[in-house]
């Protein structure tokens, strides 16, 4: 019978004839643990009834351009900790982070050396890298998949008729040295969309919902572990209180600005230019 005492106990057993052990486990703990919550903070049932409204909300402001849970997820830090489960470094490869809520359509596929920023707005920026190996090997026809938000901090989703459709997002395949190039904008930060429930929890907590500028990145190659990650600019405001809670000290990189015309004619920008590189490691 179900009791204050005994009520995880009780629910927990319903579920004792799932078929599907992982089910039965991931339920069996989320059943303890959440009513071990509500015990522990003796929810009342007003709050309760807040929690309900809340997260219906949440679903409500979600649509095929909004991810209002993924937002609540990353600013509860548990995107950022299934992240860090499921792909511990190692081997010395890239550090992944958050994939954030932002990857919503398919990049466009560009060549090497094409610009993203179609609305040309914002500082030029070369990006550009190296794809190699476990063993710093070459990767050749790597994909790299990559996003960011505008000069104004947005990103073309969430602008339907500002920005053109895939702005600020190239597909790209590593040359035969493994390596990729670019034409963007240094990237700027920029709030997470706060106009939803989300952005009602920050505000009641005094939290900020800035995330330091960024780049996104998935890099794909045959027979290797994806890495999605970000490069965030290493002057950038909010390194140090990300919303999301998505930096790693070894994804920080400067954004230098280069004075080389041969260079700068190469890649279609104006001399002097701003040059971010950032190379990427996969394994096995
Ligand atoms: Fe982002």
């Amino acid at each position: 019978m179900f009791s204050e005492q005994r009520s995880a106990e009780v629910v927990a057993a319903s579920f004792a004839g799932t078929p599907d052990d992982r089910l039965r486990t991931v339920l069996t703990s989320l059943v303890e643990h959440l009513h071990s919550f509500v015990k522990d903070v003796e929810l009342t049932e007003a709050e309760w009834a807040t929690a309900i409204d809340f997260l219906t909300r949440t679903g409500q402001k979600s649509d095929a351009n909004r991810q209002e849970f993924i937002l609540l997820s990353d600013v509860l830090g548990v995107s950022m900790l299934v992240e860090t489960i499921n792909h511990r470094a190692g081997g010395g490869s890239t550090e992944s982070t958050v994939l954030g809520p932002f990857h919503m359509v398919e990049s466009p596929p560009r060549e090497l050396g094409d610009p993203i920023a179609l609305d040309e707005k914002g500082t030029p920026c070369l990006v550009s890298g190296q794809v190699t190996g476990a063993d710093g090997e070459p990767l050749a026809g790597a994909v790299v998949d990559v996003w960011q938000a505008n000069e104004d901090g947005f990103y073309d989703v969430q602008q339907p008729g500002i920005q053109p459709p895939g702005n600020l997002r190239g597909l790209f395949r590593t040359d035969a040295d493994g390596r990729y190039w670019f034409r963007s904008v240094v990237p700027r930060y920029y709030p997470i969309p706060d106009d939803g429930p989300v952005g009602q929890l920050l505000r009641a907590t005094g939290r900020h919902p800035y995330r330091p500028a960024h780049l996104h990145f998935i890099v794909t190659a045959p027979g290797h572990r994806s890495v999605t990650t970000h490069v965030f600019v290493a002057d950038s405001p909010y390194l140090d209180s990300d919303a999301v809670f998505g930096v790693k000290e070894s994804l920080i990189r400067e954004v230098p600005e280069v004075d080389d015309p041969q260079r700068a004619a190469a890649a279609g920008l104006d001399n002097p230019f701003r040059a971010l590189t950032f190379d990427i490691r996969l394994r096995r």
